[in-house]
């Protein structure tokens, strides 16, 4: 041990480090790069983070998680998630980077476009976006300059807030023009979108919501907006898994010029986005992929590029039973909950095609929406309440937002979804003690802990410790 003359060192060679925050610490300077005695302070706080880590775990696993934009992911997706390549970079293409070292990353990239492009049946994919939002930004950054037009459903309609002026659409300086809705088939009104589309004339067509239940009238609005010299933008960011899986609607053969997706909600990956097209025009793909990087990503999250790669193979193997499941379930639940006697949106047509149903807990703008939710969560039952077709405030709405795509990922059919509904009832339309239900969510959620749709199904729990 060197002991000579280092200021602030004491006798036992450790070196006394006063922080921002008055803590001393201590730095043992016995090997190359010692060993840290903290301070309690800081100890209690990661002992903090570890323990309400563990608290969220426990909750998703014994209770039933239905909120529609989450999932959970495969062991060989979270064990690459969880590797070294969560520290490094690779920026730049397959090929062509500014750091050494990316020779393993670059084959993990390469095979992850050729099967994202089999996956999604698409010319060109792009998997280094870090989430659906910035898939969005960049596409927005791509397709469109500040003070342009867009079009897009509003976020009382479903649209989500990227689409909005309060997020990437204002970030990006862009005029927007939300379409007319109609609240019967909870889609864009097709005649009157797209006598909008013809009358505004926008640089960019965006459809796809955050409440997305049905199809969009996608050909219509498509040649509508191809007729001005728009593009067409589809954002599929809750359908992803659906469409990879053949059981929504097929976006890239309905018109749609571009797109982009969550990589985590019926597509069952780990949190990310995609950026996918069918065109053959090599300039509009270098233009999609710059966009991306140098546009809105520096490190694009090597862990998690990796983790798609495993996601799509998963995928390539299982998708297609995966989304038949959850759009069968999602019907079914939603026909359990009318059953039991709720107020289900769109009962006219099925409820549902996706793996989305919207449930009425009250008046417009009464906030039940999110007294349910509050009621659900005391159950063990997450979800998220929703504004509905006349609700003005988020946080004050009248209804509730349910996914069935992580019930069925652990296995749970048609039979469960109507246990599931029952205990809907029993919390919300009997007023039975939330603690009771409670036990007995966690009892039938305890026997469906297997991950399914994925490697080594039979063997492997989708909540692990
Ligand atoms: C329609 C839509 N687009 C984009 C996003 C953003 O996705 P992410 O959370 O991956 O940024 C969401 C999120 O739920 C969404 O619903």
């Amino acid at each position: 041990m060197n002991q000579s003359g280092d200021g602030g060192r004491n006798q036992r060679g450790c070196t006394m480090v006063k922080t921002k925050g008055g803590f001393d610490r201590f730095r043992v300077m016995g090997d190359v790069g010692g060993a840290w005695q903290a301070s309690a302070d800081n100890l209690a706080h990661a002992a903090a983070v570890l323990s309400a880590t563990a608290a969220s775990g426990t909750l998703y696993r014994e209770g039933l998680g239905m909120i529609a934009s989450e999932n959970i992911v495969s062991p060989k997706v979270q064990e690459v998630i969880t590797s070294d390549l969560h520290g490094r970079y690779a920026e730049g293409l397959p090929g062509k980077r500014y750091y050494q070292g990316c020779g393993d990353f670059d084959d993990i990239e390469s095979l992850g476009l050729s099967l994202a492009q089999k996956v999604f049946n698409c010319n060109f994919a792009n998997i280094q976006s870090t989430s659906g939002t910035v898939s969005n930004i960049g596409a927005l950054k791509a397709l469109a300059k500040p003070g342009d037009k867009i079009t897009a459903v509003s976020t009382a309609d479903g649209g989500h807030i990227s689409h909005a002026r309060m997020g990437a659409v204002g970030l990006r300086g862009l005029d927007l023009t939300t379409y007319p809705w109609d609240e019967d088939r909870m889609e864009p009104d097709v005649d009157a979108a797209c006598a909008m589309i013809r009358e505004v004339e926008p640089t960019l067509a965006l459809v796809g919501q955050s409440v997305f239940l049905f199809p969009t009238p996608l050909r219509e609005m498509a040649d509508a907006a191809h007729e001005v010299g728009a593009h067409m933008m589809y954002d599929g960011a809750h359908v992803l898994g659906l469409i990879a899986g053949g059981q929504f609607q097929d976006p890239l053969r309905e018109g749609a010029d571009i797109v982009t997706g969550s990589s985590h909600k019926t597509f069952p990956g780990p949190q990310g986005g995609f950026l996918l097209s069918n065109s053959d025009d090599e300039k509009f793909h270098r233009k999609l992929n710059s966009a991306i990087f140098p546009g809105v990503c520096s490190s694009y999250h090597l862990h998690h590029v990796a983790g798609k790669v495993i996601a799509l193979a998963e995928f390539a193997e299982y998708g297609e039973a995966y989304a038949a499941d959850i759009v069968t379930n999602a019907k079914a639940f939603g026909a359990a909950m009318a059953t039991e006697g709720f107020d289900v949106l769109a009962e006219g047509r099925g409820y549902t095609a996706s793996h989305q149903i919207l449930t009425r807990h009250g008046e417009t703008d009464s906030g039940a929406g999110a007294k349910a939710a509050q009621l659900l969560e005391d159950a063990g039952i997450i979800t998220n309440m929703n504004m509905l077709p006349g609700d003005t405030k988020a946080m004050t709405p009248s209804g509730l937002r349910l996914g069935v795509q992580e019930l069925t990922r652990v296995g749970m059919g048609t039979t469960q979804m109507e246990e599931v509904a029952k205990l809907y009832a029993r919390v919300l339309l009997k007023g039975e003690d939330t603690a009771s239900v409670k036990a007995d969510v966690t009892a039938l959620k305890g026997e469906f802990q297997t991950i399914r749709y994925c490697f080594n199904e039979d063997s492997v729990s989708g909540y692990p410790l």
